[in-house]
């Protein structure tokens, strides 16, 4: 497998515009898209910091697992994902060394990429994200 970079870190927080202030007026990063993801029930927020992007994941229903991950755990990093050039191959591989999947194909995330998790269970406890660019 080859993994190019962490494409970004998913950030759980209750409310975007409440969090916006830290990272644009603190940290200094520019919020360059919102954008909502209707079948994750989330809105996401991005920023970049050198190849790496910083998501911001809202729920926008109580249904969403963003929803659930705040209130079991709190605010604070959701998942990590890393960049690969075959989300597919990746996730055959990965499928054949013993870890449990989220997602058995890889599915349409923000951003237009293709997206899968693996479980964390099989990953140390850390949501990990597979995601590849189409257009790359
Ligand atoms: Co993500």
């Amino acid at each position: 497998m080859n993994l190019t970079h962490i494409e970004h870190l998913g950030i759980a927080v209750k409310s975007i515009e409440e969090s916006l202030p830290y990272y644009e007026q603190v940290l200094g990063l520019k919020c360059y898209s919102v954008e909502e993801v209707a079948d994750q029930k989330v809105k996401t927020a991005f920023f970049k910091i050198g190849q790496t992007k910083i998501e911001l994941l809202e729920p926008t229903s109580e249904e969403s697992t963003i929803a659930k991950f705040i209130e079991k755990r709190g605010e604070g990093i959701h998942h990590i994902a890393f960049a690969t050039d075959g989300v597919a191959d990746a996730l055959a591989e990965v499928e054949s060394k013993g870890v449990r999947l989220i997602d058995k194909a890889p599915r349409k995330g923000a951003e237009g990429l293709n997206i899968a998790f693996l479980h964390p269970k099989s990953t140390g406890g850390v949501l990990t994200e597979l995601c590849e660019d189409p257009n790359k």
